[in-house]
């Protein structure tokens, strides 16, 4: 083994790269400011996450962030903890979902499930999940606003279980119902209780206090007496941290605290570095993987037009799966064969970058202007290497984009095809429509929003978009898709995805499906990967 692949596989040792998944509100925000604040920031994030008007917002690279106070860019925050350096990639957080969201967890070896106490699983925080499932990310879980009043820790428990076909097991179990939160128990450290000083407004880490279990029973008597036996019933049956069965997705660690008044935050911290897996080997194309010591290799998961309005720029996102990555090395772009050069490799936080001039398995780089890479494309140095399509979702919303300005045609075609390639939303062309009113297809309806505000600033060609009924798309072949369209009883609609020419039949609903079974019965109708199932 060469040092230099030694050198790489202990700095991908140490390395967590891990996302939040939570529905909107659950304080994803609010607990992303907590760990960095109680890890030590290797970059200054300075303003990354958070909400419009709250301290430390900078990402509002589109004027639609700013009026909407949302954030439909992912950052990523990179922070040092217990000798273990920490990539944490945000998703967007708003109600909307996009693909964006999903090819940020093709990223991340672990996802951290924030719940709000009160509310328990939420519709968002539902698909995501899925998605991690489907990945096989292991899903470390976070049951957040446990000093407001909220369910039973015990209730929400069976509720994951239930749902998600997930044995929750407690590492950290808390003292006293939600709105009366007297301590946490580290069941790993029995016998004592971790009782919290708030700072004001969480600005500063709280500061944590080990009580006895005797003094825990005199002064919290009731509420420590009920924590005990809920983590003796929990034990009977079976829910005990196993890291193997967490890392085969079968068990989830749940975590109680209050992000707000960083409560549990260390605990997660803790739990992030021991039991977050590293970066490990990566399947390639054609069987086999690249282990993280091979010489480097990188997936692009995500490509971002116009994050800083000045300067109108593109970057692509490249996670390091194996080797190490240098600024000004050469590399080579598997789907061209060409090579690439890497001069303009920055770490970026919302509109602020630095230059990298290393990375190792695990950490993100954006690359500035590269304009040859797509969304799933590989880079590669040394043995080449090709790791396997973003999977694309089944798009739920579909809209005809049409220039308000028709003297702007060719500003049109050529801002939905660069859309394209960045996958902001899947294009779709047939013949009976024509390249002037291709059909966008999208996961979330925020996308088209995107696509509007972006046509219009970037692209100098507004778009009229109109919504089509159609609600479920289905994977078909050519003959399939020949007798959607003369189908004159069924409600549907045949068309071609220009992404990756894959045909696609679109009902609006299960229904209109089920009746094209039944009129062609031998006709290709295959389900496409569903962003939640
Ligand atoms: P998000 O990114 O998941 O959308 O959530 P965010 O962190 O913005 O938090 C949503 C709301 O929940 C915020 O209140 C935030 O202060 C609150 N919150 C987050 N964590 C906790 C917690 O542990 N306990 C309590 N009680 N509240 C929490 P807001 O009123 O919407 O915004 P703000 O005015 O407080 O910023």
């Amino acid at each position: 083994m060469s040092s230099t692949s030694e050198w790489a596989a202990s700095e991908a040792a140490r390395r967590r790269t891990f996302a939040v998944i939570s529905h909107p509100d659950a304080g994803k925000s609010t607990l992303t400011e907590a760990l960095a604040l109680h890890a030590h920031a290797i970059t200054e994030a300075g303003a990354v996450h958070g909400k419009a008007g709250r301290r430390g917002v900078a990402s509002d690279w589109m004027e639609m962030e700013k009026t909407r106070g949302i954030s439909v860019t992912s950052a990523v925050l990179q922070f040092a903890h217990r000798g273990c350096v920490l990539n944490l990639l945000d998703t967007p957080g708003h109600a909307d979902f996009s693909e964006d969201t999903y090819r940020v967890l093709a990223a991340v070896d672990c996802a951290v499930m924030l719940i709000d106490a009160a509310k328990g699983l939420e519709e968002q925080t539902r698909k995501l999940f899925d998605v991690c499932r489907h990945r096989g990310i292991p899903v470390i879980t976070f049951v957040n606003k446990w000093d407001r009043p909220g369910r039973e820790a015990l209730e929400l428990l069976d509720e994951i279980e239930r749902e998600f076909r997930l044995k929750p097991t407690p590492v950290a179990w808390p003292v006293g119902d939600a709105g009366y939160l007297r301590g946490l128990i580290d069941v790993r450290r029995p016998g004592q209780m971790l009782r919290y000083a708030r700072t004001p407004g969480g600005a500063r880490e709280a500061i944590e206090e080990p009580v006895s279990a005797d003094r825990a029973a005199l002064e919290d008597g009731a509420d420590w007496g009920k924590a005990v036996e809920e983590l003796d019933l929990l034990q009977i049956d079976g829910a005990v941290h196993d890291q193997e069965a967490f890392l085969a997705c079968r068990t989830t660690p749940v975590f109680f605290g209050a992000a707000i008044s960083n409560i549990g935050v260390r605990l997660l911290l803790d739990a992030i570095v021991d039991l977050a897996p590293p970066p490990g080997p990566r399947e390639v194309e054609g069987g086999g993987v690249r282990p993280v010591d091979a010489p480097f290799s990188g997936l692009v998961f995500k490509v971002q037009a116009n994050m800083d309005p000045a300067h109108r720029d593109r970057i692509a996102f490249m996670r390091v799966c194996s080797g190490i990555f240098e600024r000004g090395m050469t590399v080579t772009q598997a789907a061209s064969g060409k090579p690439f050069a890497t001069k303009y490799a920055h770490s970026v936080f919302g509109q602020d970058r630095s230059m990298v001039d290393i990375a190792y398995p695990g950490d993100v780089v954006g690359l500035v202007n590269a304009t040859a890479l797509r969304v799933g494309d590989t880079l590669y140095a040394g043995q080449s290497t090709v790791f396997p399509p973003m999977p694309t979702f089944a798009p739920e919303h579909f809209a005809v984009a049409r220039p308000v300005d028709l003297s702007r045609s060719k500003q049109f075609r050529r801002g939905i095809a660069q859309l394209d390639e960045e996958g902001v939303v899947q294009v779709l062309v047939s013949d009976l429509r024509g390249d002037q009113a291709p059909v966008l297809a999208a996961v979330g309806p925020m996308q088209f929003d995107v696509v509007s505000a972006r046509m219009a600033g970037e692209f100098s060609s507004p778009v009229k978009l109109e919504t089509l009924p159609y609600r479920l798309a289905r994977a078909t072949d050519t003959a399939g898709a020949e007798a959607l369209n003369r189908s004159r009883i069924v409600q549907g609609e045949a068309l071609t995805r220009i992404r990756d020419k894959a045909q696609l039949a679109l009902f609006p609903d299960g229904w209109q499906a089920g009746s094209f079974e039944r009129e062609f019965p031998t006709a290709r109708l295959d389900h496409l990967i569903a962003a939640h199932e």
